[in-house]
């Protein structure tokens, strides 16, 4: 997409995404970029406004995150959130000092000012306070809008310039209407309109791969889940004879997913789906490897090794299509100020000497809005719906080395879970449910007998887009349904864990 409504400059913080994904809900659209994107990069997306995010660090900090101070003259509406209000105030020459307390937390906001950035907001309300620095004095030109307890300037701002500063974050729930706040920004400070849906994305994405494509042809990595589906359909509606979709089966699949992945494409969306068996090749460039993000790279490698030998058969293929989202960006660190949590396979796994031109029309937005767009591109709700899967696979389930008897032990535990899962109607309610092979043994007893055998564990979270889970409260019988069925039915297994950690500070994968 060339242009965005709103451009909201990542200073690192946990809360970004969901600034935009506000004003995307609101029908504003807004894109994401890291705060030291170049000033050409921020002008070619010509927004209406721009937004300086939240950060973990202090403006006086050695390490402080800057943006380019063009930004300040782009002529566009800025509003400045926690550590964006701090460096708007700093970059103006006000004074910013470590606050006698701390505020994090609900707060509760005064507001000074029929200002409209507060329509249809109470005069005192809750919102979200997250923050050690506070600001002192207001730089020339600024005036109060609202304080809190501790903050005499909780949010202020120049009309005349348009800038606007928040102490609180207005994107997160705790902050009641905040939503609202970031509404009246985008609406009646930057003039933008409520137009944007997931139709007229799915509409400017085609037309903009149309364009980019030309007579090209371009190569779709599908996986059948969800996201490489919703670009399989994009590019069917955009590009039509100029799509290859290839499906590789890596030897890192659950039970029957290849069959059920060439049923969904050849029958029921009427794909001319091209189906590689490359599981001797990937199985044997994974033996003996143990750390994970070797494991990672290894596959993503592999992968674009296979997609590239595929493409040499075919004339003019220059793009690789992938079902890349925000979040598989963020954890990879190639965006933002973050640091690399784990190389998702189709970003951080990419070799150096990868020569395709990547297609990545959902690299803005999250999972939740995927599934919304595949509904509005005519996907079956049970494609759309499925559970996430990983394009390591089974790999990063495996705790040590990958080996066909561990893939098959794993197979037979997690069909059965997914089989009680969706018996009992759970399926439906969690996010994502699999089970680890732990590489673990422990003793018991079966029969008259003493077994040495695997663990499993099972993890099942609750999620929106991923980027956060807790562990899903299974009902005390079902869990034990599962763990009995996996170790009366699978030999070689003899316990059963339950993993109830939540995101953070673990992940959902073990891997
Ligand atoms: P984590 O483990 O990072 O996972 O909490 C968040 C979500 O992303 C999925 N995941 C991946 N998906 N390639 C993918 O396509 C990958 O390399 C990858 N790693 C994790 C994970 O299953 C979960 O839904």
């Amino acid at each position: 997409m060339k242009t965005a409504d709103i451009i909201v400059l990542d200073f690192g913080s946990q809360y970004t995404q969901i600034i935009a994904r506000k004003l995307r809900e609101q029908g504003f659209y807004a894109e994401i970029l890291p705060f030291n994107a170049p000033l050409e990069a921020i002008k070619a997306k010509s927004p209406k406004g721009v937004i300086l995010s939240g950060g973990p660090a202090s403006v006086y900090a050695d390490d402080a995150y800057f943006c380019d101070k063009g930004v300040f003259e782009l002529g566009v509406p800025l509003l400045g959130i926690c550590y964006g209000m701090q460096l708007l105030a700093h970059h103006f020459g006000a004074n910013v000092e470590a606050a006698n307390k701390k505020e994090y937390g609900k707060a509760t906001l005064n507001v000074l000012d029929n200002h409209i950035l507060f329509k249809d907001t109470p005069n005192s309300q809750i919102v979200w306070m997250s923050h050690s620095d506070v600001v002192l004095e207001l730089p020339n030109g600024f005036k109060p809008l609202a304080r809190s307890e501790h903050s005499p300037f909780c949010a202020f701002g120049d009309d005349v310039r348009k800038f606007y500063a928040f102490q609180f974050h207005p994107e997160v729930a705790h902050s009641e209407f905040g939503y609202l706040m970031l509404k009246n920004f985008a609406k009646h400070i930057c003039g933008c309109e409520s137009t944007w849906n997931m139709g007229s994305f799915a509409k400017a994405q085609m037309q903009k791969i149309k364009a980019e494509v030309g007579d090209d042809k371009v190569l779709c990595a599908v996986s059948g889940g969800v996201d490489s589906s919703v670009v399989a359909a994009l590019l069917a509606h955009s590009i039509k004879e100029n799509l290859i979709v290839v499906f590789v089966d890596n030897g890192l699949l659950r039970t029957n997913e290849r069959e059920q992945v060439e049923n969904t494409f050849k029958t029921r969306l009427g794909v001319d789906l091209i189906v590689i068996d490359a599981s001797e090749l990937f199985l044997s460039r994974l033996a003996g490897v143990t750390d994970p993000e070797k494991k990672r790279k290894i596959i993503g490698e592999t992968f674009i090794e296979v997609f590239d030998k595929e493409a040499k058969k075919h004339k003019n293929v220059k793009y690789l299509a992938q079902g890349t989202l925000y979040t598989d960006i963020i954890e990879s660190s190639v965006a933002g100020a973050g640091k690399t949590i784990k190389s998702h396979h189709n970003v951080g796994g990419l070799p150096s000497w990868m020569e395709f031109k990547l297609i990545e029309p959902l690299k803005e937005i999250f999972k939740d809005e995927v599934r919304k767009l595949g509904l509005e591109l005519g996907l079956a709700r049970d494609l759309v719906y499925r559970h996430p899967f990983p394009g390591p696979g089974l790999a990063i389930r495996i705790m040590g080395e990958v080996n066909t008897p561990s893939l098959e032990l794993l197979r037979k535990a997690d069909v059965i879970l997914r089989d009680e899962l969706k018996s009992s109607g759970w399926y439906d309610k969690t996010w994502q449910a699999f089970c680890v092979l732990l590489n673990v043994h422990s003793v018991g007893v079966m029969g008259d007998n003493r077994t040495y055998e695997n663990a499993v564990c099972i993890r099942v979270v609750d999620a929106s887009d991923g980027m956060t889970a807790s562990f899903s409260r299974l009902p005390y019988d079902l869990l034990e349904n599962i763990s009995k069925r996996i170790i009366n039915e699978v030999s070689g297994i003899n316990r059963v864990v339950y993993d109830i950690s939540s995101k953070p500070p673990a992940t959902i994968e073990w891997e």
